[in-house]
């Protein structure tokens, strides 16, 4: 599954581009509330919660530490709080059928349809993705059960795409892939977008806080730092081909990538080829 420990102080990122982002993302939730916010009335108390974990959060970064919730009346609280934050938010609890997302607030997705998850279990969610069944399922039904208060943890997605957005509606997945990037162009014109996601059980209501915060860089600038260029190449080099076929875009520019990086001298041919 990729996880690791959080470091609580690690769960929300707060950079220069804060007030940009939170620009953006007000004006998406204004334009696009219905596709954005969801809050089942069960959900309501630990949605609550969270606020003020969240504002307790934001208190402990310099320049927040008077921060506080703007909440308006008939404006749901995980509203609210994503006005807050450069994450998007999925809060999960536990029923009979397993874990449903019963409440979020996700307005720059990485090419996922929103509504279309609303009120449904981690199972269905993960529908689209390939091999989740057989390798995933069962595992993350466990350990969601079993996720500790005290023991956060976080995992990285990692996707190349040609539009450097906040927001990648989820058609861009389905739409023919550009021909005018190439070899030789790709380290200007993709960029490697990592979902930073972070997973934490909350101590009163027991419901489980799922965030997402993108993180965007230019080719040429992870090309900067060889190591993680070599990383980023080797493990797309290895992406099974059902799962090629569902991150299309990764798969197709990652070769490209990394054909730019041994024909610039950014990594070594004998080790990539
Ligand atoms: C340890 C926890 C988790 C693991 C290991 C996991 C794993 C994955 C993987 C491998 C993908 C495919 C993405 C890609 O390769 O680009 C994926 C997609 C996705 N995950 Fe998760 N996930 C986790 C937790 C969650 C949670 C808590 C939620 C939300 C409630 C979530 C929502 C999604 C969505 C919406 C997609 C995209 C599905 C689509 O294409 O429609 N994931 N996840």
């Amino acid at each position: 599954m990729g996880v690791r420990p959080l470091n609580l102080d690690q769960w929300l990122l707060v950079d220069e581009d804060r007030a940009a982002d939170l620009n953006e993302i007000g004006a998406l939730i204004d334009n696009h509330r219905d596709e954005i916010i969801y809050c089942e009335p069960s959900a309501v108390t630990a949605c609550q919660e969270l606020a003020v974990e969240v504002v307790e959060h934001l208190r402990g970064v310099s320049g927040l530490n008077t921060i506080e919730l703007d909440q308006q009346p008939g404006i749901p609280v995980i509203e609210s709080t994503r006005r807050l934050v450069q994450e998007d938010i999925c809060l999960l609890q536990r029923r009979s059928e397993g874990w449903v997302m019963t409440a979020c607030a996700v307005a720059i997705p990485t090419q996922w349809d929103v509504p279309s998850k609303f009120g449904t279990t981690l199972d269905s969610i993960h529908e689209p993705v390939p091999r989740y069944d057989s390798d995933l399922s069962h595992l993350m039904g466990t350990f969601f059960d079993r996720l500790r208060v005290d023991r956060p943890v976080w995992r990285a997605n990692r996707t190349l795409t040609d539009d450097p957005s906040l927001r990648l509606a989820p058609h861009r997945r389905h739409e023919p892939l550009r021909q005018d990037v190439t070899s030789t162009n790709i380290a200007e014109r993709v960029w490697l977008r990592v979902e930073y996601q972070t997973l934490r059980r909350l101590p009163q209501t027991e419901a489980i806080v799922f965030t997402i915060r993108i993180l965007r860089q230019q080719i040429a600038s992870v090309a900067e730092h060889p190591t993680a260029l070599g990383e980023l190449v080797q493990s797309l080099s290895k992406l099974p081909k059902d799962v090629r076929g569902y991150k299309d875009s990764t798969a197709v520019y990652g070769s490209l990538v990394k054909q730019w990086a041994i024909s610039n001298g950014y990594l070594d041919p004998k080790k990539y080829e």
